[in-house]
């Protein structure tokens, strides 16, 4: 190679030296060679470089975020499983034998419930939760604050729209806590801040040893008739994960059934602590839904974009372009424009790409079909978002 290189720039005087001098120290040939190789460096060479680099530079700064998520099985072990058990439904069954399928014996009486959520600003996705679990809760406790996770003041939607949820007010707990507005601050530590003062909340709505207590995002909605089952058999263990089907947008776009942070706990006052981690290996197949970003409005999207704990998603200002979010929407894509977060490269490559539409609406809350033109936006066949 090197020596085809010399020949073909035979009148080359510098080249010549190269090839010809053997006699030259070692310095000196390793110069003459660099100088040879700088003379030799063609048009095209020089081209590829000026484009290639800064292009390449940009597809890294465009994309670097997805070569280290794709690289995540190697950098990061997946968590300790779950055991999963087995859970048996259908309306027609009696509970004592529903109780006994679990393994577990039907109570005289069933526990009293109260479900407590942190809220934002998802007002239907509240009330198709209510209604879903209104049948088996003895008190609802709800906290909001003016400042989002990431310190952004918000209105207080719920107060504002409190009348809506008449069908709640006499078994209603309700709490204001006045965000902190720390500048720059990890968004987690408002997070646990406020999960803190919901524990407080809880408390005041009176909750006493081995009520059930619902420990769950307003959009991760246990199924009525698991929050039943729950209360109604003896011996259910202490702490309960539940593992949610995962929609995205709507309930058009079934990811998996991987959502496992809510969870139902027998309190124990002193010892349950308000949590949105694991705290338990134990996890209830399909008990309900997990509707991620499922708003009605473009704006509700971009809110909670900027509001998200994980605001650092947002890299680019255009991810924010409400045509592009309705685009995404429909398309069952990513708003991040991220890959799946999965810990091997099967399921990373099993899932890349939207989401499949389902087509199924079927075992949805039963309020979301009852008042159907109300959320018509969230069942399958209807992408389209209101601006506003
Ligand atoms: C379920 O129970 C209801 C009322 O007890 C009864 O009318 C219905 O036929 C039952 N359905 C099935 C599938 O067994
Ligand atoms: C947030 O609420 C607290 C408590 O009511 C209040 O003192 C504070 O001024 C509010 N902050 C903003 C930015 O609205």
């Amino acid at each position: 190679m090197e020596a085809g290189y010399c020949n073909r720039k035979k009148t080359d005087g510098i080249c010549e030296g190269v090839c010809d001098s053997e006699l030259g120290s070692k310095s000196v040939l390793s110069m003459s060679r660099l100088k040879c190789a700088l003379r030799g460096f063609d048009l095209r060479v020089l081209l590829i470089l000026l484009i290639g680099v800064p292009i390449l530079i940009f597809a890294i700064y465009v994309h670097g975020q997805k070569v280290t998520y794709f690289l995540r099985p190697i950098w990061e072990k997946p968590p300790k499983p779950f055991t999963i058990r087995p859970h048996y439904y259908h309306e027609n069954v009696s509970m004592a034998n529903l109780c006994k399928l679990h393994g577990w014996k039907v109570r005289e009486t069933p526990r009293r419930v109260f479900d407590a959520v942190l809220f934002s600003n998802e007002l239907d996705i509240l009330d198709i939760r209510w209604h879903e679990l209104s049948p088996y809760v003895s008190e609802f406790v709800l906290l909001e604050s003016n400042s989002t996770f990431t310190g952004i003041k918000k209105d207080l939607h719920f107060k504002e729209n409190r009348q809506r949820f008449d069908f709640a007010e006499s078994r209603l707990t309700y709490g204001m806590i006045g965000g902190r507005f720390v500048k720059g601050e990890n968004p987690f530590v408002e997070e646990s801040y406020q999960r803190v003062a919901l524990d407080q909340l809880i408390k005041i709505a009176g909750i006493q040893d081995d009520d059930l207590l619902i420990m769950s995002d307003v959009d991760e909605i246990p199924s009525g008739h698991t929050i039943n089952l729950l209360r109604w058999c003896d011996d259910i263990p202490e702490i309960l994960h539940l593992q949610l089907r995962n929609y995205l947008y709507s309930f058009q776009f079934l990811l998996d059934d991987k959502s496992w942070r809510a969870s139902v706990h027998r309190y124990r006052a002193g010892k349950t602590r308000y949590a949105h981690f694991r705290q338990t290996d134990e996890l209830l197949a399909d008990s309900g839904w997990h509707c991620s970003f499922c708003f009605r409005y473009i704006n509700d999207f971009i809110f909670k974009m900027k509001a998200y704990s994980h605001v650092d998603r947002i890299r680019f200002k255009y991810f924010l372009n409400p045509k592009r979010i309705q685009h995404v929407i429909c398309e069952g894509a990513d708003l991040f424009d991220m890959l799946p977060e999965e810990y091997t490269f099967q399921e990373i490559i099993a899932k890349l790409g939207p989401i499949p539409s389902t087509f199924s609406a079927v075992h949805l809350p039963a309020y979301l079909l009852e008042q159907n033109d109300r959320y018509r936006y969230l069942l399958p066949g209807n992408c389209i978002r209101e601006s506003g």
